[in-house]
């Protein structure tokens, strides 16, 4: 057994100021990476330029991340980083720009690889830049994981892309929901819930690597009346939230994510449904099918939510995200190309058929 996640990091309030000291050890010159406007409105670039400033890194700002961080969006991060000379690169958002910045750090050192040919895999391990992820929603994990999800809109594929890219510095603070609607707030916390379950529900999962997503289940269980309610979701619980969206990524960093993940980049690429939704959409119907060959965790899993049965972990999910209308021949085209998808049906933890499949897309997606 084995638990690897090589990042340093911090979960604390103001945590970008009082690691100010560890934000500028990392490199020389930084690019930042970052969507169009809510780094800006929760003050997280602010933060982290502030600290810059006084300690002399020259930056640039590159803030033309969209969801779901395309290979062109990253070419132009890459050539912006390369002509300011940049030697590591700061990702400051949502999983699209850490994602993408650490899609940046590795074309940063590699020259010869095109944006592109990101998701081929390399015959060789590639070396990338250090990055330091700064998350500021309750979802991604990624500021935990080697994981880059990057879309190639000339294939119709969103992936992630075959490198290991572990941030070396993580710095997590849950003041920077204060400016989240609620409904993003849920919607990112739906994505660190799957990530548990995907964890625990898998081959990858054992008694070691348990430790994050057991943990992370009773904290979320804790914040799940928070999310259901109408009310705003109150401050304190911000910083519980991100804590457990870390926790997460640190899960899915040992198992990664499972079938209702590979479920969910279709319903994104084809018809625009937000991650966390799109995951989320699949995940009751996923525990059910899990139930046949591990009764036992998903028992535990239940419990640690405080859920008594399945009927109410698919319930919860409506209240939270709602339901999911498609026509039935994406429905078809989706099933089609899931039942293929070996990388992920081959971390169910147990022999799931293509009956198995079928039954999680009719559960999960109506056809209207
Ligand atoms: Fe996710």
């Amino acid at each position: 057994m084995r638990f690897y996640v090589p990042t340093d990091i911090y979960v604390e309030k103001d945590c970008v100021k009082r690691h100010a000291k560890e934000l500028l050890a990392v490199g020389r010159r930084a690019l930042i990476v970052t969507g169009h406007s809510s780094a800006k409105a929760n003050g997280s670039l602010n933060d982290v330029t502030e600290v810059l400033k006084a300690g002399e890194i020259p930056f640039q700002v590159f803030n033309e991340v969209e969801e779901n961080p395309s290979t062109d969006t990253v070419r132009k991060a890459t050539q912006a980083a390369r002509e300011f000379k940049a030697d590591y690169v700061i990702g400051i958002g949502g999983g699209s720009a850490i994602d993408a910045a650490k899609a940046v750090a590795l074309l940063l050192v590699n020259p010869d690889v095109d944006a592109d040919d990101l998701h081929k895999m390399p015959g060789h391990p590639l070396d990338h830049a250090p990055v330091v992820a700064v998350p500021t929603t309750c979802g991604t994990g990624s500021e935990a994981t080697p994981v880059s999800i990057i879309t190639n809109h000339k294939i119709n594929l969103k992936k992630s892309i075959p490198h290991v890219i572990f941030p070396a510095l993580a710095l997590v603070d849950g003041k920077y929901l204060a400016s989240a609607k609620k409904q993003l707030i849920v919607n990112t916390a739906v994505d660190a819930l799957a990530h548990m379950v995907e964890s625990i529900l898998n081959v990858k999962s054992n008694l070691f690597n348990r430790m994050c997503p057991e943990y992370g289940l009773r904290l979320w269980g804790e914040c799940k009346g928070a999310l259901l309610s109408e009310k705003a979701v109150d401050e304190n619980l911000y910083e519980k939230l991100m804590f457990t969206s870390t926790i997460a990524g640190m899960s899915i960093a040992q198992t990664s994510t499972a079938v209702p993940h590979g479920m969910s980049y279709d319903l994104t690429l084809h018809q625009g449904v937000p991650h966390g939704p799109a995951v989320g959409y699949f995940l009751a119907a996923y525990v059910e099918v899990c139930a046949k060959f591990v009764p036992g965790d998903v028992e535990k899993i239940l419990s640690l939510l405080g859920l008594q049965n399945i009927s109410e972990f698919a319930a919860m999910i409506r209240n939270l995200i709602g339901t999911c209308t498609t026509t039935r021949e994406k429905r078809e085209q989706f099933a089609k190309a899931m039942k293929v998808n070996r990388s992920k049906l081959d971390l169910v933890p147990g022999n799931i058929s293509a009956e198995d499949i079928d039954y999680i897309y009719e559960k999960s997606l109506i056809v209207g």
